[in-house]
């Protein structure tokens, strides 16, 4: 059966269902192209719902059979769902369908990845197994039994009995159905366990396929953390007697967090020194956490309907980051989650997918996973903590828990507990869940007589999605700083709620040197003139560690703008600064790396087209490579000590330490390549024992043209390893010179091992060329057709991920009138496809403002 037609759902239409579900038995025949799934559902009128009809969602299913309290029925069947003639009191419904798990390459509902059966239901992947009011409002508790011929047969809840060829699951926590999970495969376990602080011993398993049995212990060591810390900062126990992860290698997303059955896409999990990075190992700690977070922010909590997945969602990345702050170093998550919203949240904030942290309306939920709902909404949190103080917050917390408690929550009453908690009126500061964009705040100085003055207004551009954009509460924090680099005023947060608002402060004995919006306090960007002398002696004696960060990314931003629209030299002020920072050796290795860091190419790109400019791509890129150039040049004599510095000694730890050092080192080993015509990388390529070590020198060679050897050893060394052979597709891509990106993704794309069904490979690939900015907007505009050839081709396979990576183009209309026709061209040819999928055409529609 076709998709069905688009159709637009608003928050303000919301109703409750019009029947409780009691509960939920579901038997599964497992077979690959015909699996049957009979459902037993009790349902009893729902006293709080005024409309009784009974409509049961289900896509792509074949009914067999219907009945209600054991007669059979006759539903009337769309491609949508069923509606029925039901009774105005408790009843008992029945129904068999069958469904394709080996046909559903759409990988939402039950698909097959590499033999194996697995689930994703979020969000409304559900009705893809059942008939069923698949609305996360809609909680019950589930029995399973599964019926095949498999070695481990897992689903939600604790276990229950089991046989040859069969098992039974019980969930006793009331859950909706997009939490529901089964997986049926051949699979090994890696086992630990857990004693929770009120004394229930937790059996921990991660399933992994045969052979990846040594990549699973860090990610089990990781869950042991992440219990501990829910505990400890949270006061949250764990819930049932087992906890189960599976890794599985095909998955649109990083991972879910289904009750006692988390699926992780095996990228997000597996992980050994040899296969990962220091960055992988950070993000499978954090994911890890973060999907273990959401059973209490999330699953015994869970959202009313879908435009509160930032109750869930925001509120669960936000306390992953204190988690990985707590781990690892506090500034620099900071900086690096400051890093990742300019990158990906400010771009859809100030452009035409703009939308609310809670949207309004929809047409395809799983197009507002997005860095406005994850990023901005876990900002929102960090803004509201720091407006009533870490006491009130825990409070607040406790507060949440114990009213919320098994309940489909709104942002209303996720704010309405902080406002019981602390008095406060927080009508103004609910502004930031309703209105889409980036608030910009003007910053102007006086001084006089001791007394300093800063002023502050706010302004949010309009757009599409809030037209009249009002005042917001913006938390601002400011420390002074003294001509000696002494702090006279400690770091103070000001309440910007007013359009215009002014702040004093007075006893001062010398015009002191601001350093203002410390730690990143708001999601805002901040306007301030000021002379290169005052960034360069922040970027020298800011106390604030991310203050100091931004005054060396203001001024590479600066210089880096100079030399693009001016033909400007390399700024010395930021030469010198950041060559002191990179010599302190009583500063973190890692904090230094980002320091060396570079905007992005595509922050330029917006930070030009914001001025009045239209970027051009190559010109941005050469006065990168220049500003490098000159940057290596500087470091030249410094930089064989400090690599020496940042070798560390064997064993291998990817905790914060040791990959801090990495970090610098592979910085540093960049800049050496520019000098030694990689030289020094081909030795650490030769000698690296671990894939960090390697890939940073495989990086290194391939950006000076050196890498051909190298990347045929790489391959042949792990040709064996799925998700190694992901980074030996992506870093040829990334690394490759603007005009030879397209040429390299494109011939990726003919490589053997080029399985564009699989979502690591295809993103490996085509997603890597996104993030070459110039090769991406190469003139000619080959790299918007290729990527528009390929969603063509993977919007009827996988409508999901071909959806989320046309937000490549959402800056269009930044670019000169050229690259704008032709990004225009490549949107216009997805959006003619015949048959295209609700999701991509929403996302196409959008971006082209139709
Ligand atoms: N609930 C989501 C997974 C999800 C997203 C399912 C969209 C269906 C549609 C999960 O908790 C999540 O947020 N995962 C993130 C990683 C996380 C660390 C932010 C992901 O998969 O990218
Ligand atoms: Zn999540």
């Amino acid at each position: 059966m076709k998709d069905a037609a688009p159709t637009t759902v608003y928050l303000e239409d919301y109703k409750p269902f019009g029947y409780v579900v009691d509960s939920v038995h579901l038997t599964f025949d497992l077979a690959p192209n015909a699996t049957r799934v009979k459902s037993r559902i009790e349902f009893s009128p729902n006293p709080e719902a005024a409309d009784r009809r009974f409509w049961l969602d289900g896509e792509k299913l074949k009914l067999i059979s219907a009945k209600i309290d054991g007669k059979d029925v006759n539903p009337v069947c769309t491609a949508e769902g069923l509606s029925c003639d039901a009774p105005d009191a408790p009843f008992v419904w029945e129904a068999e369908v069958e469904i394709d798990p080996a046909g559903n390459t759409a990988l939402e509902g039950l698909y097959m990845s590499n033999g194996m059966y697995c689930t994703q239901c979020e969000a409304q992947g559900f009705r893809k197994i059942t008939y069923y009011p698949d609305r996360p409002d809609v909680m019950s508790v589930f029995t399973v039994r599964i019926n095949g011929d498999l070695p481990v047969l897992l689903s939600n809840g604790n276990p229950g009995k089991s046989g040859d060829g069969w098992a039974e699951w019980h969930d006793p926590w009331p859950k909706p159905a997009y939490l529901f999970a089964l997986v049926a495969g051949d699979l090994v376990a890696h086992s630990d366990s857990f004693t929770t602080i009120g004394g229930r011993d937790v059996a921990l398993n991660l399933y992994v396929r045969p052979g990846d049995e040594g990549k699973c212990a860090f990610g089990m060591e990781a869950l042991k953390k992440s219990m501990k810390w829910d505990e400890d900062v949270y006061g949250r126990e764990y819930d049932l007697d087992i906890f189960n992860i599976v890794a599985v290698d095909d998955f649109n997303m990083g991972a879910m967090e289904n009750k006692g059955l988390n699926i992780f896409n095996s990228s997000a999990v597996l992980a050994s020194p040899e296969t990962s990075t220091d960055m992988n190992f950070e993000r499978i700690e954090a994911i890890i956490a973060h999907e273990y977070f959401h059973n209490w922010t999330g699953n015994r909590i869970t959202c009313r309907d879908w435009f509160q997945l930032c109750l869930k969602e925001g509120l669960t990345v936000y306390r992953d980051s204190q988690f990985t702050s707590d781990m690892r170093s506090a500034p620099v998550k900071r900086i690096s989650d400051t890093i990742d919203l300019r990158a990906r949240q400010f771009p859809e904030d100030n452009g035409p997918l703009a939308h609310p942290v809670r949207p309004d309306s929809f047409q395809e939920i799983n197009n507002f996973y997005t860095a406005t709902v994850y990023e901005k909404g876990a900002e929102v949190i960090g803004m509201l903590k720091r407006l009533v103080g870490d006491a009130a917050y825990a409070e607040a917390l406790d507060l949440y828990f114990a009213r919320h408690d098994g309940q489909a929550c709104t942002i209303e009453d996720w704010l309405k507990v902080f406002e019981d908690v602390t008095g406060r009126d927080l009508t103004q500061f609910k502004r930031w869940y309703s209105q889409a964009g980036t608030p910009r705040v003007k910053v102007t100085e006086h001084w006089e007589n001791g007394t300093y003055r800063l002023t502050f207004t706010q302004s949010t551009p309009a757009s599409v999605a809030s037209p009249a954009p009002q005042p917001q509460v913006i938390p601002i924090a400011v420390g002074l700083i003294g001509p000696n680099g002494d702090e006279v005023v400690e770091t103070t947060l000001l309440e910007l709620t007013e359009e215009t608002q002014a702040f004093e402060f007075s006893g001062l004995s010398a015009k002191p040197v601001p350093s203002i919006l410390r730690g990143f306090s708001a999601p805002v960007i901040l306007e301030r003139e000021t002379t290169t002398a005052e960034r360069a002696f922040l970027l020298a004696h800011d106390t604030d560690p991310f203050n100091r960060w931004e005054a060396g990314r203001t001024l590479a931003l600066e210089t880096l703008n100079d030399m693009t629209l001016g033909g400007a030299a390399p700024n010395a002020a930021y030469l010198d600064g950041i060559v002191a920072v990179t010599r302190d050796s009583s500063l973190d290795p890692a904090y230094r790396a980002l320091m060396l860091g570079l905007p992005s190419q595509s922050e330029l790109a917006a930070a030009q087209a914001e001025s009045g400019h239209t970027p051009d791509p190559m010109a941005i890129w050469n006065a990168c490579e220049t500003l490098r150039q000159t940057l290596a040049e500087k470091l030249q004599d410094d930089l064989p000590g400090l690599m020496a510095e940042m070798r560390v000694e064997a064993p291998y730890r990817p905790d914060a330490e040791q990959s801090g050092k990495r970090s610098l080192g592979g910085a540093l080993l960049s800049l050496l390549t520019r000098l030694d015509g990689g030289e020094e990388a081909a030795r650490q390529y030769a000698e690296a024992d671990n894939m960090t070590l390697q890939l940073s020198a495989l990086s290194c060679l391939v950006r000076a043209g050196k890498g051909e050897d190298a990347l045929r050893q790489f391959y042949e060394q792990w040709q064996g390893d799925r998700l190694v052979i992901d980074k030996w597709f992506m870093l040829q891509v990334l690394n490759a010179a603007p005009d030879r990106a397209v040429g390299a993704a494109k011939a990726l794309t003919e490589h053997k091992d080029f399985n564009w069904k699989n979502p690591n490979r295809f993103r490996a690939t085509l997603g890597a060329l996104t993030g070459n900015h110039a090769g991406f907007h190469a003139a000619d505009g080959a790299g918007y057709a290729l990527l528009a050839d390929w969603l063509i081709k993977l919007d009827p396979v996988n409508p999901q991920t071909a959806a989320r990576m046309c937000t490549a183009f959402q800056t269009w209309k930044r670019y000169d009138a050229e690259r704008q026709g032709q990004m225009r061209a490549a949107l216009e040819r997805i959006a003619a496809q015949p048959d295209l999928s609700r999701d991509t055409t929403e996302m196409v529609s959008r971006i082209l403002g139709a």
